[in-house]
């Protein structure tokens, strides 16, 4: 194994390339400059390197204050110029994995990633892929294009896989103190990795191959939809049955072993929880296997955006009144509270449910900009008592901790509350239908 790298990550002169600096690969150069290494960041987006060069940054868990310190230290520069790559020690990639129009994996940013590193690749070099994806990818996609040039993995050069799991939004846990499982194309690649993220986060779990770490993040993220999607349905159920599920789930959770709490909600969103499993059982597939539960679970978290507009319908039409035509304003377009992601966010399948229906829609989401849904655009406003006395119904869809749920209560003249947002107000809820 390398000794010449070993000793330039331990001595911190080993030089960090980050490619994608998007939600997961910012926070990731922050640790690292913060343990003490030259970090390069590689954007295909100049919009981005240049906020990043000036000492902007866009996400919202990266205070611009961190970057603008990373620079004046020169510690830290962003750049579009993949050329620089070759000067890289380390290169971890942290690009998107999306879905294709068909739901099947898109390897394309990982692929044209990977054939920039591969094109300056040089002996001693460590790469690490952190995007979420299929088992196998890094042994099967990425393997054969470093190796193109000549240079054998495992022995000239280290190839490795480990999965972010970095939580936006979350203000106890993040790259350092979350830990950070890690799995080598061969042992020597594991050990390298593992020295290091192990120089800049606080603890390293490798496991025995590239695929079983892959195979780790799909089994967190398959996890959560499913138990997403269980309890979803038992919200469904309690529909039926006439039975309040926050209650159900309340009392659930004051078992003190064997039960983890989940909720439900109008639908799972996010780069994540809606994709993931999705690579799985596309790969399943090829092994010709159908992933039972991750198509359930998807099915029914698909179908929670339509059982809100639903809800919102049939209260509508408790109070004489029809959707097409009504005011609806939406509470919360993010994803989840206190973020201002939109990527697959449920609320705009709700949002499009309801202009469908006819209903004039306005939004409400302080953490957002505007943003389009097909050929309309939608601006939010603020959340004022004028507004919520205005809409025929209001919807919650994402429970930001910075809206005043005592005066979306005490104003509206019906609310939807599809995250049990309005539980802690007291009194005067009759006219509050939750999920
Ligand atoms: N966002 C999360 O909470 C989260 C959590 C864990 C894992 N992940 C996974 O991490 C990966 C990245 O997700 P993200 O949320 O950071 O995405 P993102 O869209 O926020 O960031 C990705 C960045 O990569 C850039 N990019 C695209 N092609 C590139 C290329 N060829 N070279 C260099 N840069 C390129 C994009 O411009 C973008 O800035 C995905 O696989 C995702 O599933 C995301």
């Amino acid at each position: 194994m390398s000794e010449t790298l070993k000793r330039r990550i331990r001595t911190r002169r080993a030089k960090v390339g980050i490619l994608g600096l998007g939600y997961v690969g910012l926070p990731l150069v922050v640790e690292f400059v913060r343990a003490g290494f030259d970090v390069t960041g590689f954007d295909v987006v100049a919009s981005k390197v240049d906020a990043l060069n000036r000492g902007r940054s866009y996400i919202p868990d990266v205070p611009s204050s961190a970057v603008r310190s990373a620079l004046k230290r020169k510690r830290f520069r962003a750049t579009s110029n993949f050329d620089l790559l070759a000067g890289m020690d380390a290169v971890s990639m942290c690009v998107p994995t999306p879905l294709s129009k068909t739901r099947d994996p898109d390897m394309s940013f990982v692929e044209s990633a990977s054939r920039e590193v591969a094109a300056r690749l040089h002996r001693d070099m460590i790469v690490v892929l952190e995007s979420t994806t299929y088992p196998g990818t890094t042994e099967e996609v990425l393997r054969p294009l470093l190796e193109e040039g000549g240079l054998r993995v495992g022995k000239d050069v280290f190839l490795a896989f480990s999965p972010e799991r970095v939580d936006p939004g979350n203000p106890v846990y993040g790259v350092r103190n979350t830990p950070k499982v890690i799995g080598g194309i061969t042992e020597a690649c594991t050990e390298m990795a593992a020295l290091l993220y192990g120089s800049a986060v606080d603890r390293v779990i490798p496991v025995s191959s590239a695929a079983a770490a892959e195979m780790v993040k799909l089994l967190e993220n398959t996890f959560r939809s499913v138990n997403i999607g269980l309890v979803n349905e038992v919200a469904m159920m309690c529909d039926r049955l006439k039975l309040d599920v926050w209650e159900v789930i309340e009392a659930a959770s004051t078992k003190p072993f064997g039960y983890m709490k989940f909720t439900p909600g109008p639908g799972i969103g996010g780069h994540c929880i809606p994709i993931d499993p999705l690579y799985l059982s596309w790969k399943l597939k090829s092994l010709n296997y159908q992933a039972r539960f991750i198509e359930l679970a998807d099915a029914v978290n698909s179908s929670m955006p339509d059982h809100v507009v639903e809800k919102v319908a049939h209260a509508l039409n408790g109070r004489s009144k029809a959707v097409r035509g009504s005011r609806v304003l939406v509470l919360g377009v993010a994803y989840k509270r206190d973020i201002d992601d939109l990527r697959e966010s449920p609320a705009l399948e709700v949002i499009e449910g309801l202009r469908e229906r006819g209903a004039k829609v306005r939004v409400c989401d302080p953490h957002v900009g505007s943003f389009r849904i097909g050929e309309e655009s939608f601006t939010p406003v603020p959340l004022t008592p004028r507004e919520l006395r205005a809409a025929d119904a209001v919807v919650i869809t994402t429970d930001h901790s910075d809206f005043d749920w005592n005066s979306v209560v005490r104003n509206s003249r019906l609310i939807v509350d599809t995250r049990n947002a309005t539980a802690k107000v007291k009194g005067g809820k009759q006219h509050v239908v939750r999920l």
